[in-house]
């Protein structure tokens, strides 16, 4: 257990690592390497991964948005994932203390994020970060 953590290396991840990112995600059911490939067009996007032997283990995403009449933009998480043979090692953790680094270095002074309602790992992974419930709902329909 401690091997992993000591190996892994994370880093700012870019349009180069699309392919290497994307068999991660996809792997995990989440986004395609043309969905990644959207994400590094917008502005203010910030990926962080880590990897081992040059193997993706682990991704974070996010940005900045206008956020319900905030004044202060704020960072959004948007993706998260780590391998399942990696996790419960504190991946998780070293991934998103670097995207919140960078989130606040973009200027965000707060964060948002969405998990489904019965995930059994993402609500309590950003529990255990910090994150608490908002004066929000989440309402959507179809267009
Ligand atoms: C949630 C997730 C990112 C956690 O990654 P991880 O590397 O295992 O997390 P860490 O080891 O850093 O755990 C940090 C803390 O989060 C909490 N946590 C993590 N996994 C948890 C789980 N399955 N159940 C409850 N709490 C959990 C714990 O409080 C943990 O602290 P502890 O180890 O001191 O108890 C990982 O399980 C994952 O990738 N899940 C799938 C996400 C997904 O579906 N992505 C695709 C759509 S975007």
């Amino acid at each position: 257990m401690q091997t992993t953590q000591r190996r892994a290396q994370i880093r700012t991840f870019g349009r180069a690592d699309v392919l290497r990112l994307a068999a991660l995600s996809t792997k995990l059911g989440a986004d395609t390497a043309a969905q990644w490939s959207d994400r590094f067009d917008r502005n203010d996007a910030v990926v962080v991964g880590a990897e081992i032997d040059g193997v993706v283990v682990g991704y974070a995403a996010g940005e900045i948005r206008r956020s319900f009449g905030r004044m202060e933009a704020a960072g959004w998480v948007d993706a998260f994932g780590v391998d399942l043979s990696q996790r419960g090692h504190g991946l998780g953790r070293q991934l998103a203390a670097a995207l919140l680094d960078a989130l606040r270095a973009l200027g965000a002074d707060h964060v948002f994020t969405l998990v489904p309602v019965h995930d059994r790992a993402l609500g309590p992974f950003f529990r255990d970060l910090g994150f608490r419930d908002e004066a929000l709902i989440a309402l959507g329909r179809d267009l």
